[in-house]
């Protein structure tokens, strides 16, 4: 009787110690199972003598009892804990996921495409030319020949020692190599628009930078005046700046179209009036234009008293920092993707 008791409490002591119920599964095995301890211990039983029998035989079928109802009890506890740890984990699927980072254009892409989007609405087609240029196209095609004042206004990465000299090589300071290279390479009518890069020895401020974009037009064909220069950059300005934003043309020297011009629009913030943004000019310039020189058609083998043509280059840096209110140039290539995330 006394191993009875002995065993009440150690078979108690085991299970308030078990938790799940994998734990809980071996305790039953271990004492209630066929081949568990209390089950032995009954069948035992026959060994003793009739009177003990009795007596051991109903305190041993006691004992089993108290021992499953206490299983139980203890499954019960087990299964509502292993419910709440489960609540407690719940997904709640109203919750709003998590967002994927989704890729987009860089702003000067944008504004490149946009660009070529009004210009081939108008009929021009795309082409491209060599970042990597020779001296002729870059700067003597375009009567700019050694020494001209010129080609200090672009200052360039040579790619030869020898500079100066029209064999030589040297990064791109312009798209308009690319209208000799075009026409050399096509007969009129011609409406080409040439992006690209280009490049100027520079120290880098807000407003400057080694590398940028450029976007060249040249429209060549017979009566080609300078009526179509203004209505055809008046719409292209307009497209990209909005309908109603006046665009102005005035008078500017470029060695490679007589006469040339400067392609303005009106400030957008101050309407005109000037302000810190345009500098108190009330205008904003955006880019370069001209009648193609006589002397470049010519030597292109085009008919100069046949064909006449207009040309414009533009900043695509410039008009992405118009158009957007960015105020240095230095964001496009820093990387931040606080920066570039605003597109
Ligand atoms: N290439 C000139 C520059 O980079 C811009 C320019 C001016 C292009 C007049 C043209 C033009 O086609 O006609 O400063």
């Amino acid at each position: 009787m006394a191993d009875l008791e002995a065993l009440r409490s150690t078979a108690l002591a085991e299970l308030s110690a078990a938790s799940d119920a994998a734990a809980l599964e071996a305790w039953r095995l271990k004492y209630l199972g066929r081949q568990g301890v209390v089950t032995q211990l009954l069948r035992g039983l026959v060994e003793l003598p009739v009177e003990e029998r009795r007596v051991v035989g109903a305190a041993a079928n006691a004992l089993r009892g108290d021992l499953e109802e206490a299983l139980a009890q203890r499954r019960a506890v087990a299964e509502e804990a292993a419910m709440a740890e489960l609540e407690a984990g719940q997904i709640d699927v109203t919750l709003p996921g998590n967002r994927g980072l989704v890729g987009r254009l860089h702003p000067i892409t944008q504004t490149l495409r946009e660009m070529l989007a009004a210009l081939t609405q108008m009929g021009f087609q795309v082409a491209e030319g060599p970042e990597v240029e020779l001296d002729y196209y870059n700067f003597e095609a375009l009567r700019i020949p050694k020494h001209h004042p010129a080609r200090d206004t672009m200052d360039t990465f040579w790619l030869d020692n020898r500079r100066n000299d029209e064999r030589f090589m040297l990064l791109r300071t312009h798209t308009s190599p690319n209208q000799v290279r075009f026409m050399e390479g096509n007969q009129p009518p011609v409406r080409v628009a040439v992006p690209g890069r280009v490049y100027r020895y520079e120290a880098t401020d807000a407003t400057h930078q080694w590398m940028f974009h450029q976007v060249e037009l040249l429209a060549v064909d017979e009566g080609i005046s300078m009526q179509h220069l203004k209505g055809t950059l008046t719409q292209f300005a307009q497209a990209l700046f909005g309908r109603d934003r006046p665009v102005r043309f005035r008078c500017d020297y470029f060695p490679f179209v007589e006469p040339g011009a400067e392609v303005a629009v009106e400030c957008g913030l101050c309407g005109g009036k000037g302000c810190r943004s345009c500098g108190n000019e009330g205008w904003l310039e955006i880019g370069g234009a001209g009648m193609v020189h006589r002397e470049i058609l010519e030597n292109v083998g085009y008919d100069a008293d046949r064909y006449t043509g207009f040309a414009a280059g533009f900043g695509v840096e410039r008009i992405a920092m118009l158009r957007h209110g960015i105020d240095d140039a230095r964001h496009f290539y820093a990387n931040e993707l606080a920066f570039l995330r605003q597109f």
